[in-house]
């Protein structure tokens, strides 16, 4: 047995790591050492030629040195890790001071916006909000509302046919006047609005799109009257354009009301001197609207003798478009995103 070699390659092992600087270094000594021809190996090969007596201890002793080793290697190999891992850390260091990078809002549909508060003001006064089919009967869409089927009006409301004179698109949120009322039995009051799509067979200009939104509303209980009308409008008008905003009420025409009549607010620009939103008249229509046809009414199961209600419709687009003074309809349907980015969230909160 050699104890001299032993004793060398235990100082030489002491050592050793001090020149390891990296990973592969580490791994090149270790297959110096303990590798398939590595020395602390190749001296436990000798173990076969060591007498019987000094087996014992030359084992002891080849122990030692490996244990030695190992304890060296895994030192070193820790040192190098921590040491990368750190280099990695301060590379990827974040400075918490540095300003929050935006992550880009959305802004709320200007027109879903309207609608909403829309639907405040009518809820503060005891109206239910409904939902309607866009996909609609032409009964609803136009007989049960005293448009039979060749009547003249049928052509300024022309949409889009799924069967002809059976199911279309509806040109209205008039029909869910109609859908409310029988479902309601001809027995109780009744008190909602609509918001909803609507479809017409128009050519896009800046005024017209072949879809936009309506705001459809009903009242029907005893003993309502053209006062009662002026007044919810008066309301709903002085809380979406102030309080100063004056209405008035034009005779008009339409088959499902009698009488008729286009609602006028007060220009909140020129406040009712002239100027060009206003037309020169002072004066800016926003709905029509007029007392339930009998016929609607008895269509609907509702006995005219004994109710009578009031009925109205909003274009949602005109409204967000005097509102904001947004100058064409088409703008809502563009997707263009500077468009909706001009409403910011804090504005319209
Ligand atoms: N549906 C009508 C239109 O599209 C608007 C309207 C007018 C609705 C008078 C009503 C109403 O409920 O009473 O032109």
């Amino acid at each position: 047995m050699n104890k001299e070699i032993i004793k060398e390659l235990k100082s030489e092992i002491k050592t050793l790591f001090d020149e390891v600087i990296d990973m592969k270094k580490l791994n090149e000594v270790k297959a110096e050492y303990l590798g398939k021809n590595g020395k602390i190996t190749e001296l436990s090969k000798q173990m076969k030629d060591v007498v019987n007596e000094e087996k014992k201890e030359f084992g002891l002793l080849i122990n030692e040195l490996r244990e030695l080793f190992n304890e060296k290697y895994e030192e070193y190999s820790k040192n190098l890790s921590d040491a990368a891992l750190n280099k990695k850390m301060a590379s990827e260091k974040i400075d918490v001071t540095l300003p929050a990078q935006k992550i880009p809002v959305g802004a709320p549909n200007i027109l879903e916006h309207i609608i909403e508060e829309v639907e405040e003001v009518f809820m503060s006064m005891g109206y239910d909000v409904v939902d309607g089919p866009e996909i609609e009967e032409d009964k609803y869409n136009f007989e049960l509302l005293n448009i039979p089927k060749g009547h003249p009006a049928r052509d300024a409301q022309d949409t889009f046919y799924i069967e002809d004179e059976k199911i279309l698109l509806r040109s209205q949120t008039s029909p869910v006047q109609a859908r409310t009322m029988l479902s309601s039995g001809g027995d109780k009051p009744i008190r909602m609005i609509c918001p909803g799509k609507t479809y017409r067979r128009d050519a896009d200009d800046a005024t017209h799109s072949h879809q936009f939104m309506q705001i459809e509303g009903l009242l029907v209980d005893k003993n309502i009257s053209l006062s009662d009308l002026k007044g919810t409008f008066d309301v709903i008008a002085k809380k979406l354009f102030g309080e100063n905003c004056i209405t008035r009420f034009r005779p008009s025409y339409y088959q499902f009301t009698e009488p008729s009549v286009e609602t006028d607010i007060s220009c909140f620009i020129c406040k009712g001197k002239g100027c060009s939103l206003c037309k020169n008249t002072g004066w800016i229509t926003v709905s029509g609207a007029g007392m339930v046809h009998p016929n609607v009414l008895k269509n609907c199961g509702y006995d005219p003798k004994v109710w009578t209600g009031f009925a109205f419709g909003f274009g949602a687009e005109r409204l967000a478009m005097l509102k904001y003074g947004i100058n064409d309809i088409r703008t809502f349907y563009q997707t263009d995103l500077r468009e909706s980015e001009t409403f910011d969230r804090r504005e319209v909160e």
